[in-house]
């Protein structure tokens, strides 16, 4: 088992540690000061807020920023994802459940297929559905009107979403990797609901091994209580909780194979099988999938990004290529070789 991997009770602790309300939410500031104006300007004209789109990787907090907004509407949620919804019907059923202002979250949808697509289109912009009843030549077609509600699609692949889609939204966002410190924020209030007492310093080193990412940075707290509990417990009997000081969250992250940089060994896996067996590339996305036994979605969704913003990958249009620095991490000499490469 990847001890790092997500399991289930991690899951349910993404919700309990998700915040409810704009200003508990950490980081992401020209966002937030964006939805502050347009949600408290739908507010006072009594209005649905306009659409939103919510781009960037996994783990930044696009699913949580959309329960926020129905929060601040004080409307409700309805979510759903876009490889969910099959057929037109399927679409059409949830939309005409919708009541004024309700938000509609669809997650991963740049999956949705084209004909859900081309419904949401005037459902988006007129708030109208058209309805197929019956069959054959009998068929005829009902236009309903749709309560005015508020779409937020979410993605990590704004490259995937169609022009005509993405036009559809009245505010497109692209959320970035955290800081360090936001990152320690977070780690300090997840804690503060966790019931586990942490050093400021023990939270910032968490937070840098973290990969700019909250979900990651719950999931390592929730590790190195594990291990400060079990470490506790087999030195003073019946004393199962203490402070995570950072020599405690040091040595709980390298149990767990989480090095300095925050690179597990997913991402030590890649940057390898690019460095030794393909001698620094370039190598081939599906190539490199198979031989870390991933899917290459989530190579190019969860590793990558971050491997490339580190500076240890780059993408040339013949494959990937590592760079110095990866070799340098992995404590390998590097190839002499032509700098257009990178
Ligand atoms: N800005 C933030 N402040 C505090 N916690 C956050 C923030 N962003 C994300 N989180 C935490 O990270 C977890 C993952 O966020 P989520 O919204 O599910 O990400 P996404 O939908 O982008 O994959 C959530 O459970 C939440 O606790
Ligand atoms: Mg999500």
């Amino acid at each position: 088992m990847d001890p790092i991997a997500r399991n289930d009770s991690d899951v349910r602790a993404d919700g309990e540690l998700r915040p409810r309300r704009l200003d508990d939410f950490v980081g992401q500031g020209e966002l937030k000061r964006h939805l502050g104006i347009v949600l408290q300007a739908a507010r006072q004209r009594n209005e649905a807020a306009d659409h939103l789109l919510l781009a960037g990787p996994p783990g930044l907090g696009k699913t949580t920023m959309a329960t926020i907004v129905a929060n601040e509407m004080g409307a409700k949620i309805h979510v759903t994802s876009g490889p969910a919804l099959e057929r037109a019907g399927d679409l059409a059923a949830i939309l005409t459940k919708l009541e004024d202002r309700d938000v509609l979250f669809i997650d991963e949808v740049h999956r949705l297929s084209r004909v859900v697509e081309e419904i949401l289109y005037p459902a988006m912009e007129d708030f109208q559905i058209d309805i197929v009843v019956g069959k054959g030549p009998a068929a005829s077609s009902i236009r309903l009107t749709l309560p005015k509600f508020t779409l937020i699609g979410a993605t990590t692949r704004t490259g995937m979403i169609t022009g005509p889609l993405r036009d559809r939204f009245g505010l497109v966002s692209r959320l970035e990797y955290y800081e360090p410190d936001e990152l320690r924020q977070i780690v300090q209030r997840a804690a503060g609901i966790l019931g586990i007492t942490i050093d400021s310093d023990a939270a910032l080193e968490i937070a840098s091994r973290s990969r700019g990412t909250p979900r990651i940075a719950n999931r390592l707290l929730r590790r190195v209580r594990d291990f400060a509990q079990v470490q506790t417990s087999a030195q003073v009997q019946g004393r199962a909780h203490s402070t995570v000081t950072l020599p405690i969250a040091d040595e709980a992250l390298r149990t767990f194979g989480v090095d300095r940089l925050g690179l597990d060994k997913v991402d030590r896996a890649v940057l390898q099988v690019v460095c030794e067996r393909f001698a620094g590339g370039p190598v081939g996305l599906s190539t490199l999938a198979i031989a870390v036994s991933e899917q290459p979605e989530t190579i190019e969704d969860v590793y990558e990004p971050f491997l490339i913003r580190e500076g240890f990958l780059a993408r040339t249009p013949r494959g990937r290529v590592a760079t110095p620095a990866a070799f340098e991490h992995l404590g390998l000499t590097p190839p002499e070789r032509a700098p257009e490469l990178f």
